[in-house]
Order: structure tokens, then C-alpha cells, then sequence
């Protein structure tokens, strides 16, 4: 019978549990979206998804271990994300772990919420550190990261190259908004780019030899062009651009950040891998579902290339349950003192 581990997501708007078996089997995955109360809003309001988290644990919990036909009596420990991440939307998962964990008497492990996002990986087909192997040049990019990170052992990491300003997933989402996308932004942005060409061709933030990224500019970029072309403020009564017109800017404007943004991340992950000889390279992060980015690292890299399929790149509590499945091993866990640390790094010390 092997290791089973319960992992709780809780640090923004999703809700989600679940559980991993010898640190890769998964289980169960079950995600209780907030989208649908935050989209009206534009973007997560931290006092509706710290509400709703308290609303959904228990029966994202229930339903997690009917999934997986398991009992709270066989769990070997609980894994929750202590940060970063909004602070009351982590209290709901932290505490409920604790509880967990008290009842049951299994140990409880914080889990780094980025170190996650890298341990999707390790759900996939094959586990990264038998093949290819460390180090292993990491991306994770998400609403609030994009960090490259050399990844060269369990718990061992190097932070090389962070945003400047906005994170890839934050201009996803704003740049979403600008052209009258939904929320969240990525997957909107990536619809409508889909069959366009990028034919403004929008600026990219090399920063010289720095392997840091900067998206603000691009998405100022595309702000003017949408205003220059009339589709900003949105084309409306009055307006000199047809409906069709204003369709077919959006679709290219929506492909020419994609193309600008997935090309400066792909360059830059690659540049780090050559530079720290990294054997192979994991992406991660909800960003990491861009089907663009999934397809340009695959077809540009020279090194074996991991990426966790979209459902386990998004948050979820499957990526936390295998992150702590490895701690767990190495004999890490933490005090029913734990207290959530909503900035917390990955690698920068
Ligand atoms: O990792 P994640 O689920 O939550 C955070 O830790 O922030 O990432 C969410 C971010 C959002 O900004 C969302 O717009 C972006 O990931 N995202 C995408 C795609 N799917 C989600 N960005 C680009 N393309 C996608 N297909
Ligand atoms: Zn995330």
C-alpha cells in the first residue's frame, strides 16, 4: 500500500483537494472554480474568495475522497499551501489541514505554493529526476509569478530571472480586459488569437543580458494600438469601425501579445537552461496552459521538455499533495503553529 497524500489548495480563487499516491499516482483532483462569482468583477476579490473557500472545503473534501475511494483513517499526512497567495484565502486551507491533521494524528506539511506548481510535473508520465534528471530549468508562470527557477535537486532551488512588474498571467488578464475579453484573461486571449496572425508586431523586453521579464510595456503597447484603431474604449454607437472590423483587430492585437509574450519566455527559459547546463526543462503555472507556449518551448528546445497537461498547470490541490508527497519523504513537516506566508519565495535566499 503505498504513501498517500491529502493536498489542499486554498491560495486564490480555487478551491481544490487532492490525492496522490507514492508522490505520483493521482488519486483524486477535484477544483471548485470561483470564476464565475469573480468574472462579473473583472478580477478575484479577496474578500468573496476567502468567503467562498469556507463555503466549498468540506465538500470539495468529501467529494475528493469519494473520488478516490479513500478514507480519512488511510492518509499518511496532509499537505496544504501556506503562500504565497491572498492571506485569508490561505487561512481556510491551512486551517482546515491543521484540523486534519490533529484529528487523524498524521504529520502537516506546508507546501511553497511555486514548488507546487513545478511537482505537477511529477504527474505526468515519467518522474523529472530519473529522466532527464537535475538540474532541470523551471518556468512558472501564473496570475502572479513568472519566476525561472534551476531546480537541482528535492528542495533545492535558485530564483535566476522574476517580472519586473506584471506577472505573464496579470497581463494576460489586463490585456483581456482592454480588448473586451472575459475573464480570466489567458484562456480568452489564447480563443481569440486562435487563427489570427499577430500582424502588429508589438515590442519585446529583452532587458538586456537579464533573464528578469517586464510585460508592462507591451501591454501599454497594445493599449495604444487599440485606442489608435478606435476599438478602445470599446467600438460602440459612433464608432467609425465596423463590427467586423473591430473583431478582426481583436484577434490580431489578442496574437500579437501572445506571440510577443510566449516568445520572450521561451528565449529566456532556454537561455537559462544552456547557460546553468540544465538536463531538461518543466514548465508550470496556469500560464504553462497556453497552447502557444506548450507548442514553442516543445519546438525550440534541444533538451527534454515536461509540461503537466492544462487541468494540472491551473491550481489545484493534486500538484500540492505530490510537492508534499517529497517533503514527506525527507522527513519535512511543520508545527500546528504554521502560519500562512501570502509573499513567500521559491529560491531567493
Ligand atoms: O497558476 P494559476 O491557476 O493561479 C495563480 O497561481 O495565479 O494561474 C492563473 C493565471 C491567470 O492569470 C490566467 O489568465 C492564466 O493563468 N492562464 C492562462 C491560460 N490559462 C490560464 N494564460 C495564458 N493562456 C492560457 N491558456
Ligand atoms: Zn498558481
Amino acid at each position: 500500500m503505498g504513501i498517500k497524500i491529502l493536498g489542499i489548495e486554498t491560495s486564490c480563487d480555487e478551491t481544490a483537494i487532492g490525492v496522490v499516491e507514492d508522490g505520483r499516482r493521482l488519486r483524486a483532483n477535484v477544483i471548485a472554480s470561483q470564476v464565475e462569482l469573480h468574472a462579473r468583477y473583472g478580477g478575484v476579490v479577496p474578500e468573496v474568495a476567502s468567503r467562498q473557500h469556507v463555503l466549498e472545503i468540506i465538500p470539495v473534501l468529501e467529494q475528493a475522497l469519494a473520488d478516490g475511494g479513500i478514507g480519512l483513517e488511510e492518509l499518511d499526512a496532509v499537505a496544504v499551501t501556506y503562500g504565497p497567495g491572498l492571506a485569508g484565502a490561505l487561512i481556510t486551507g491551512l486551517n482546515t489541514a491543521k484540523a486534519l491533521a490533529l484529528a487523524l494524528g498524521v504529520p502537516l506539511i506546508g507546501v511553497n505554493h511555486l514548488e507546487a506548481h513545478i511537482y505537477a510535473s511529477w504527474l505526468t508520465q515519467h518522474r523529472p529526476d530519473e529522466s532527464p534528471g537535475f538540474p532541470l530549468a523551471c518556468l512558472v508562470a501564473s496570475g502572479g509569478h513568472t519566476d525561472l527557477i534551476l531546480m537541482e535537486g528535492h528542495g533545492q532551488y535558485k530564483l535566476l530571472g522574476r517580472t519586473r512588474d506584471d506577472a505573464a498571467g496579470e497581463a494576460f488578464d489586463k490585456v483581456a480586459r482592454i480588448l473586451g475579453l472575459g475573464f480570466p484573461g489567458g484562456p480568452e486571449v489564447q480563443r481569440a488569437a486562435q487563427g489570427a496572425l499577430g500582424l502588429e508586431r508589438l515590442p519585446r523586453a529583452w532587458l538586456g543580458d537579464s533573464l528578469d521579464f517586464s510585460f508592462s510595456g507591451v501591454k501599454t503597447a497594445l493599449l495604444h494600438l487599440a485606442h489608435q484603431r478606435g476599438i478602445y474604449p470599446l467600438a460602440g454607437a459612433g464608432s467609425t469601425v465596423t463590427e467586423a472590423e473591430a473583431r478582426r483587430l481583436v484577434m490580431e492585437l489578442a496574437a500579437a501579445f501572445q506571440e510577443s509574450v510566449v516568445e520572450v519566455m521561451v528565449r529566456k527559459l532556454l537561455t537559462m537552461a544552456e547557460a546553468r547546463n540544465a538536463r531538461g526543462l518543466v514548465l508550470g503555472g496556469g500560464v504553462a496552459a497556453n497552447t502557444l507556449l506548450r507548442q514553442e518551448v516543445a519546438r525550440c528546445s534541444p533538451l527534454p521538455v515536461i509540461i503537466p497537461p492544462p487541468v494540472l498547470c491551473t491550481d489545484n490541490g493534486a500538484m500540492v499533495a505530490a510537492c508534499g508527497a517529497f517533503q514527506y519523504q525527507r522527513g519535512q513537516q511543520h508545527g500546528l503553529d504554521l502560519d500562512v506566508d501570502p509573499s513567500l519565495s521559491l529560491g531567493d535566499d
